[in-house]
């Protein structure tokens, strides 16, 4: 699968966002190293800062699948993360990140995304 077919994937997925407080459908999708591509979507909700981005839920599905940092290769977002999410991607230790952003797309390390991150 190429980076433009996994960004094509996640800009798919944008379209079951459940976004109705911004209106801001954002999709993403993971390609893994076994080959298979998990998909996430924005979920917000009334109380405004329980909503949860995109990337975390498709990461958030991918563990309780059974996979684990450093299984992933490739994340495509439809927006530029937010940093929250910047520390989410280097957690799980994708190797590399495509995202739209203002027209461009954009790929990037999660260290060029989030340099010196928090690490325990
Ligand atoms: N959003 C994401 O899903 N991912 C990001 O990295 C940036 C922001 C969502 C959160 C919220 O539902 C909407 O975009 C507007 O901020």
């Amino acid at each position: 699968m190429t980076d433009a077919e996994l960004l094509s994937a996640a800009d798919a997925v944008a379209a079951r966002a459940y976004a109705p407080y911004s209106g801001f459908d954002v999709g993403c999708a993971v390609l893994c190293r076994d080959g298979r591509v998990v998909e996430g979507v924005n979920v917000e909700n009334a109380a405004y800062p329980l909503g949860v981005c995109a990337e975390r839920t498709t990461f958030s599905r991918a563990i309780a699948e059974g996979y684990r940092p450093g299984d992933f290769v490739v994340a495509a977002i439809t927006a530029s993360p937010c940093g929250g999410c910047r520390q989410w991607l280097a957690e799980m230790r994708v190797e590399r990140v495509v995202f739209r952003n203002g027209g461009r797309v954009v790929e990037m390390t999660p260290d060029e995304l989030l340099p010196e991150q928090f690490v325990l």
